[in-house]
């Protein structure tokens, strides 16, 4: 049988069988995963909240897509490190009686041991990652369990399985994201709504440009191992229009990958050591 390519898997994807579209919510909308999600669910006519820093670059995405696809796009400047922040952006979830779907996308790395990393740099990444997911996931059940529908996505990190020195909190948070996301999932059984936890594995965004990974050299991975944010979105989309698993790793490289290093002890200490070095390095 021939393979579908992701164009002919885009022309498939008739998005979640919403016949009006309500609002979606995206936290991390000014790049990468969070702007792809963005550009997909104005393109299938959802109205958005986007959240993210850099207000400018996220006017920019706003206006383009309300003329593009005629639908309304909010902003919110926030920095999801910050607990005020998140308060003022739970304040909103709260209010859109129309939510749909809430992405909790924000995120970024930190790299290095443990006890080496300031650790004010790990907690902001700690509220990053957790406080605004947890914080944005309960605002948002007030309205999806009152509607009986809607759509969480956490995007978490293949690295909530695959667990490698220099990034022993990043992993962690993602990890929780995972749990989270699949003990949900059982109490909102019966009410409609989707939950997904989203576990890429290298994906060319503006990640690996950011924060500690400014000097990564991504020509040490790969090219047949990176994937492209469109092919990442596609694939959570698609999964949810099946919503037969909560936890989604984009690509069977990154499944297979998975896989050995949960079943052989010699992977697992090979790719430790390769990031032990690295970490160290640093
Ligand atoms: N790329 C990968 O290889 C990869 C692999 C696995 C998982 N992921 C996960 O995918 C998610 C999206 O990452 P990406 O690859 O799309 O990276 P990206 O291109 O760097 O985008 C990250 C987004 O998060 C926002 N963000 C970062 N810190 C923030 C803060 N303090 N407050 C508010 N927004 C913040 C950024 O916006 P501003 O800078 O404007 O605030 C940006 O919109 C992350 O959770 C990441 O952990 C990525």
């Amino acid at each position: 049988m021939k393979r579908k390519n992701l164009t002919d898997l885009k022309e498939e994807t008739v998005f979640l069988n919403y016949k009006n579209p309500g609002t979606a919510v995206i936290t991390g909308a000014s790049a990468g995963i969070g702007l792809t999600f963005a550009n997909k669910l104005a393109a299938h006519g959802f109205d958005l909240v986007l959240i993210a820093r850099r207000k400018e670059r996220l006017q920019d995405i706003a206006t383009r897509l309300e003329s593009e696809y005629s639908i309304q796009c909010e902003i919110i400047p926030a920095d999801l490190a910050l607990v005020e922040d998140i308060g003022k952006v739970a304040d909103t979830i709260k209010q859109i009686s129309n939510l749909d779907i809430l992405i909790n996308n924000a995120g970024f790395a930190t790299q290095g041991y443990f006890a080496d990393v300031p650790i004010e740099k790990d907690m902001r990444m700690l509220h990053v990652h957790m406080t605004a997911s947890i914080q944005f996931t309960h605002a948002a059940l007030q309205i999806m369990r009152k509607r009986k529908q809607g759509v969480l996505i956490n995007v978490s990190s293949i690295g909530a399985y695959i667990l490698t020195p220099g990034n022993v909190l990043y992993d962690a948070t993602k990890s929780f994201l995972c749990t989270f996301s699949e003990n949900l999932r059982l109490e909102v059984r019966g009410l409609g709504i989707k939950i997904q936890a989203l576990c890429p594995g290298f994906v060319r965004t503006e990640f690996h440009e950011v924060g500690d990974f400014k000097n990564f050299d991504r020509s040490a991975v790969p090219d047949s191992i990176w994937m492209t944010p469109e092919s990442v979105v596609l694939q959570s989309l698609k999964a949810l229009e099946k919503n037969r698993k909560t936890i989604i790793i984009p690509g069977w490289k990154k499944r297979f990958s998975k896989w050995l290093y949960m079943n052989s002890a010699l992977v697992r200490s090979l790719l430790q050591k390769k990031f032990e070095d690295s970490a160290q390095n640093i």
